[in-house]
């Protein structure tokens, strides 16, 4: 071997910790095998379908699509329009009709392949323009957030999200991090549906947060992987509603890989709300000049599709329609996985009865989890985070007895 080659020195890295858990999952030969590790939604049966809205638009777009010239860096102006209506819609709003901080000038949206785009180019943003600032995420977080702040070098620190019970919110903490944190800091919220902890702030919570975070003169850079799958499209955006009601700056990275289930496709978005339109206009020319050296144009298919349904009243309908039907079953697998585990003779788990999106901790150690694994082919990721629309009236007592018996 050539010394200085890529060969030379190396020793492989260590998997994903979720991606890894779930292709364990699928190696495992056992029939029963049950995969509460993925963070997809799931059908009763196991099976992620195509939303009958996406099947639609992709019927439309087969039958009309003309090109597959690249699109623009930022991506197609009717997706991004829509993506922003999608995103800053308010309470009791028609479709379309944005708040005026949507149309200040103050915010540019941007297309990017998926949420992880998203909030990799927020991240590359804060490298660029506060090449000083670190980045703060929640211990428990989403594995990505801190590998993100790695890959693009920006320095990351963890504050706590829950009390050591991992039940409720350890607003305390959040606060004390927000105060310790240098003016120009960033921090990573999940704007609803927090991913591994279930674990959201009240809309009361989030004006405290953001009060805090706009005093302090940090920049909330809100990961809204979730929207829909918590109380609804335009509820769970309390959070964002929150920051600005300050006045703040937000970095907002949208995803609609959960909520149109549109996973292999890519789509995402970007909303950089600025400090003002000659500021908007500004890191606009930055985030495309990262994209640009990045993936250089977005993905169009899923772009398109998300684009066919928001644009389309009837289809957009149905399309909601599908998200409450999905949220629906993940909140009704939630309680009667509770009530199931209170069945099996578990310790008391009704503090995951308001826990919001597809997420909880069970707070299992790694060798609990070996063992649900092993003897009973039951997946899930660290500390026991369990995918709710993995469950169904089938595995739900056997996924409680299982843990139950781990817990006696
Ligand atoms: C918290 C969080 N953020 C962002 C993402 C990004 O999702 P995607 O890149 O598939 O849109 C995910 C997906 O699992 C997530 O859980």
């Amino acid at each position: 071997m050539v010394d200085g080659s890529l060969s030379a020195k190396i020793s492989s890295a260590p998997s994903d910790p979720i991606f890894g858990i779930v292709e364990a999952f699928r190696a495992d030969p056992r029939p029963e095998k049950i995969n509460l590790a993925a963070g997809v939604y799931m059908e009763e049966n196991g099976v992620t379908p195509i939303l009958a809205s996406v099947r639609e638009a992709e019927r439309r777009l087969l039958a009309n699509s003309t090109t597959k010239l690249y699109k623009p860096i930022g991506g197609d102006p009717a997706l991004v329009k829509l993506m922003r209506a999608l995103i800053f819609r308010e309470p009791g709003a028609p479709f379309g009709t944005l708040p005026p901080i949507a149309t200040s000038g103050r915010v540019e949206v941007l297309h990017t392949p998926g949420g992880t785009g998203a909030v990799r180019l927020a991240v590359e943003l804060v490298a660029r323009l506060r090449p000083e600032a670190q980045i703060w995420v929640s211990d428990p977080t989403w594995p990505n957030h801190p590998q993100i702040a790695d890959a693009v070098g920006v320095r990351h620190r963890s504050h706590p999200w829950t009390t050591a019970n991992v039940r409720e919110l350890d607003m305390g903490a959040l606060l004390d991090a927000i105060a310790a944190a240098a003016p120009g800091d960033a921090f990573i919220f999940h704007g609803a549906c927090h991913n591994p902890t279930g674990i959201d702030p009240t809309a009361a919570q989030w004006g405290e947060i953001a009060n805090a975070v706009a005093a302090r003169g940090v920049l909330p850079i809100l990961d809204f992987a979730y929207q829909g799958l918590g109380d609804g499209l335009v509820e769970d955006a309390a959070s964002l509603r929150a920051f600005l009601a300050t006045g703040c700056e937000v970095l907002v990275a949208a995803s609609a890989s959960k909520n149109f289930a549109l996973y292999d496709e890519r789509v995402g978005a970007l909303a950089i709300v600025a400090a003002d339109p000659a500021a908007a206009a500004a890191i606009l020319t930055h985030a495309k000049v990262a994209i640009r050296a990045a993936w250089s144009n977005p993905p169009g298919h899923g772009g398109e599709i998300v684009a066919e349904i928001l644009g389309d009243d009837s289809l957009r309908a149905q399309w909601e329609g599908e998200v409450t039907a999905m949220r629906e079953r993940i909140n009704g697998n939630r309680r009667a996985f509770v009530d199931a585990l209170a069945q099996a003779g578990a310790a008391d788990f009704s503090h995951l009865l308001s826990g919001r999106g597809m997420f909880s901790l069970l707070g299992l150690s790694d060798a609990q989890l070996a063992q649900l694994r092993d003897e009973q082919a039951i997946y899930l990721v660290a500390r026991g985070r369990i995918n709710f629309a993995g469950l169904s009236a089938v595995k739900i007592p056997i996924v409680a007895k299982a843990v139950a018996a781990l817990l006696r």
